[in-house]
């Protein structure tokens, strides 16, 4: 079999995302030319092309990595797994002079081992080579030239080719974080969800490294966040179709005349001057403003507006402080954020409350292993202090 048929017979694409953000990003496929789009925990399954394949590693912001399912079969033992693995033709996708990685995701009663797994399906790979041809592939699990997931779900293995490479989250432009720096993934993620039109201004006031910031420019601007990539893992494919690649690379992503304010600020000057450095590496220096104050003295443009941030958990900082910082971030979106819609993510549900709003919404998400409140509040004229 050729590798063309393994990536261009099935039109099956997975595609992996952080959880609470599994809508979004089936919007984001949907956008894209995506067909028969469902959703899962933390994935998304669609059907596309290779054109499709690449567009969802370039232009889709909340997904972490896109896979192309290949060989499916069934195994309760490990040797049921072996057998399986090798019975597979690897020929097409493996010579001796490539190199490859096996990652294993297990949700099975018959398996227990996600390493282990991994280490019998590479067996069988090693075994296939030497019996046919006698040289075979090595492992890299650093840079390999072909990187492969191996899910069990009971007694369903399905093996899954890694379009992406490095985590998508990683864009590229983000040499240097503060303290607890979000996801990329996770910030783009939390503006689409807040439905931010693109026109009002955004205010981060807790910025850090300026991950929101920076993301909501690259939104505003039509910056695809591939751009600032250097590699996908798909370019070492051999079907890489490297024209087809270049014209979506150098697509025609319409930048709009005018951007409205995109502010960031902390009162760290360490971390303002990462998120400036941050910002330069994305070419957005003149789309973000950044600086160094505390929200308390913060003067935001008027509303309406969105304001979304990510203030500290409370993991370095004693109970008391965070308790008092929250009641502060409560009374500054009161007094000087009247008409904008806030977003605070918070894993700390016992510091939330000393905000004092009425929440409008709240949506699950995890960042990282931390599971976090997105709330929402409305700040109308003379927003009510409501909860205690
Ligand atoms: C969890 S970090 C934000 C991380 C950020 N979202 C990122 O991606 O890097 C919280 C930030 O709040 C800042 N901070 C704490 N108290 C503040 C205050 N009163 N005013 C402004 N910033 C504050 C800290 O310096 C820290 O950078």
């Amino acid at each position: 079999m050729e590798f063309y048929n393994l990536t261009e017979n099935s039109p099956q694409i997975t595609a992996k995302t952080l959880r609470g953000l599994e809508e979004i990003l089936a919007s984001e496929i949907r956008s894209i030319g995506g067909r028969n789009i469902k959703t899962g925990t933390r994935v998304v399954h669609f059907e596309g092309d290779r054109e499709l394949l690449y567009k969802a590693n370039f232009l889709s912001r909340t997904a972490l990595r896109i896979l192309k399912p290949f060989h499916e079969f069934k195994a309760r033992d490990e040797n049921e797994l072996y057998r399986g693995a090798y019975d597979f033709d690897w020929a097409p996708l493996l010579s001796g002079d490539r190199t490859f990685a096996i990652d294993g995701v297990l949700n099975s009663p018959y398996f227990n081992h996600s390493g282990y797994i991994a280490l019998k399906v590479k067996d069988a790979i090693a075994d296939q080579f030497r019996a046919k041809t006698g040289k075979r592939p090595s492992v890299d699990t650093e840079n390999p030239d072909i990187r492969i997931n191996l899910h069990i779900s009971g007694d369903k293995c399905t093996m899954l080719l890694d379009s992406s490479g490095e985590s998508l989250h990683r864009r590229g432009y983000r040499e240097e974080t503060h303290k607890a720096p979000l996801s990329e993934v996770l910030a783009a993620g939390i503006i689409m969800l807040s439905g931010w039109d693109r026109r009002s201004p955004l205010v981060d006031p807790m910025c850090g490294s300026g991950t929101i910031p920076i993301e909501a420019a690259m939104i505003a601007s039509n910056v695809p966040p591939g751009f600032y990539r250097k590699n996908f893992a798909f370019q070492k494919w051999p079907d890489y179709d490297d024209l087809l690649f270049r014209k979506i690379y150098e697509g025609d992503y319409p930048q709009p005349k005018d951007l409205p304010l995109i502010a960031g600020s902390d009162t760290s000057s360490h971390a303002v001057g990462i998120a400036r450095k941050n910002a330069r590496n994305a070419f957005l220096t003149r789309k973000v403003a950044l600086r160094i104050s505390s929200m308390e003295n913060l003067e935001p443009p008027e509303g309406p507006g969105v304001l979304i941030t990510n203030p500290p958990y409370g993991e370095r900082i004693r109970p008391d402080n965070l308790r008092a910082l929250y009641s502060v971030l409560g009374d500054v979106l009161k007094k000087k954020f009247t008409g904008y819609s806030a977003w605070i993510l918070s894993s700390n549900r016992e510091a939330l409350k000393f905000v004092g709003l009425r929440p409008e919404k709240k949506i699950v998400l995890f960042n990282g292993p931390l599971e976090c409140r997105l709330v929402k509040y409305s700040l109308y004229e003379g927003s009510k202090k409501t909860v205690k």
